[in-house]
This record gives C-alpha cells, sequence and structure tokens, in this order.
C-alpha cells in the first residue's frame, strides 16, 4: 500500500521469490490515498490478506493500527511490513537491516568504524540509524537542509551510539567518510540539493536510497565529485523485500539472482 504505488517493483520481486522457493502467494500493488489507509488496512485484513507491505507515504501513520509493535518498527517510529496473524496485525521495519546487508553481505563494506554521513533527516533516516549504528562505527553525522530535523534524530538516537548533526554547509570534514548515504527524496522534486562536495574523498562509497533506471542525481554528483563508488539502492530494495518475505512464510530467498535480474531489467 502507498501514493503513489505505481512505480513499484516490489510485485516482480515476490514473484521471483515465490517462484524460487516454491511458495503460494499473490502480492499486488494498493494506491491508498492517506485519509484512507486505516479503512483499506482493516478491509484487507477483513477479506483474508496475510500480510502487507506499507511504503510512503504511510509508513509513520500506519504504526497506531498496529497491535504489536517490533523493536525495530518502534525505534524507527515507522512501519514497512504488516503480518495478519490470530492475536492481531504486527508491525516491523525491514528496511534498516535490508541496507546493511546489502551494504556489508552484497557489496562487502566494513562498517565497523566507519565514518559515516547521511544526508537528509526525514523518514527514510529514521529508519536506518539504528541498524547502521549496530556494527559500531566511529560516528554518524546526519546532515539535512532543516538542522532541526537532524537534530530531532540525533536525540532520538544519541543512546544507541555517536551521532551528530549539522546543516549541509557546516558538515565537519575533517576525516574523510567512508560512507555516504543519500536518504533526501529530492529525486521526487527533480532537484539537485546542494550537497556537501567537501565530504567526498577518493575512497567514499556514495549509496543512494533512491533507484531509477537511470544514474541517480545524487550518483552523477557523487561521480562528478570523485567518489570511489556510487550505487542506487537496488539492493535495499531486494533485501527489504526478502527480510518481508522471510517473516510472512518462513522462508529466506536466495536475493542474488533476484537482484541480477531485477538490475538488468531496470
Ligand atoms: P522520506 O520519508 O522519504 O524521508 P520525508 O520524511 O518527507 O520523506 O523527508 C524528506 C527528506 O528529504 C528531508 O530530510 C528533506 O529535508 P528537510 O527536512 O529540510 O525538508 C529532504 N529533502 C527533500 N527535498 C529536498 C531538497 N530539494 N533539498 C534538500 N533536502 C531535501
Amino acid at each position: 500500500m502507498g501514493d503513489p504505488v505505481a512505480h513499484s517493483r516490489s510485485p516482480v520481486i515476490h514473484r521471483l521469490f515465490a517462484q524460487q522457493t516454491g511458495q503460494e502467494m499473490q502480492y499486488e500493488l494498493l494506491h491508498v490515498a492517506p485519509e484512507k489507509l486505516e479503512e483499506a488496512v482493516r478491509q484487507f485484513q477483513r477479506t483474508g490478506g496475510k500480510g502487507l507491505n506499507i511504503t510512503v507515504p504511510h509508513k509513520r501513520a500506519v504504526c497506531r493500527l498496529v497491535d504489536h509493535l517490533g523493536e525495530r518498527a518502534s525505534t524507527a517510529g515507522a512501519v514497512n511490513t504488516l503480518t495478519f496473524r490470530d492475536d492481531g496485525i504486527h508491525g516491523d521495519n525491514t528496511d534498516g537491516i535490508g541496507l546493511v546487508r546489502d551494504l556489508v553481505v552484497n557489496l562487502g563494506l566494513n562498517l565497523e568504524g566507519a565514518n559515516i554521513l547521511i544526508l537528509g533527516a526525514g523518514g527514510a533516516t529514521r529508519g536506518i540509524v539504528a541498524p547502521l549504528l549496530e556494527p559500531g562505527p566511529q560516528r554518524i553525522c546526519i546532515a539535512n537542509r532543516t538542522l532541526r530535523r537532524a537534530e530531532d534524530l540525533v536525540e532520538r538516537f544519541a543512546s544507541r551510539g555517536p551521532v551528530g548533526a549539522c546543516g549541509f554547509d557546516a558538515v565537519p570534514v575533517t576525516e574523510p567518510y567512508d560512507l555516504l548515504i543519500n536518504a533526501t527524496s529530492a529525486i521526487h522534486g527533480g532537484e539537485t540539493p546542494p550537497y556537501p562536495g567537501d565530504a567526498i574523498s577518493p575512497r567514499t562509497f556514495c549509496y543512494d536510497l533512491s533507484y531509477s533506471v537511470h544514474p541517480t542525481p545524487f550518483c552523477q554528483w557523487a561521480r562528478e565529485h570523485g567518489a570511489a563508488q556510487a550505487v542506487m539502492g537496488w539492493g535495499m530494495l531486494v533485501e527489504q523485500a526478502a527480510e518481508s518475505f522471510h517473516i510472512w512464510r518462513g522462508v529466506r530467498p536466495d536475493t542474488q539472482p533476484v537482484l541480477q535480474r531485477i538490475s538488468i531489467s531496470a
């Protein structure tokens, strides 16, 4: 369920997972406007639906419909996976673990001791800060156009590890960043914000949570500024889907062939 949702690749990904693991399932897109969210979730539940992915802009609003909020979802304050069980609706968040699996397992990054910069302080950032702190980075700095929002996230996550906040024009660059993540939604407005070019060194791995058929503006910008690599979020998309699939069906699909199919067909 999302708004908009027509562009989503999730039905293809889950169809490939189901084929691969021999699961019988039907996964479809439901376009739901914000004011219809509760009605749509209740109707899905009444008609025997077993699981839902929730996407933009409903990830925070859906929390109030959940009976059992998992730790990852309550830490993020956002839900992307609902499971309908006899004891009610369970809410989880697989975005952060999806990103970390893509970075560590698929792309081979070592996050322990890494110096990380996240651009953006919205819903996407809320979902990834705690999972990124788990491997023990040296520090995560959150830079945002609106400083106050980055500071709010620092307050939220400070007890979990070393996090700091700044504006785009005041990013500390005394030490090179190992990982620079774009978590802004600027791509939807068709703009390239004044990202901090100084933050990129030849060893900086750049990752865009957005994905597109063509290199995103952030990836183009990162390459122009000499980043070691610039990667779009196809891997995160497939990995968060695999985690949801595992929650629903108890089987973990092999993500590699699906990631290849998806990014080639992109
Ligand atoms: P999402 O759930 O996708 O994170 P969001 O909660 O609305 O969406 O957050 C969007 C993020 O992208 C915010 O960090 C926003 O910056 P502000 O907090 O200053 O609004 C950022 N963003 C969106 N468009 C942007 C732009 N053109 N330039 C810079 N930052 C932008």
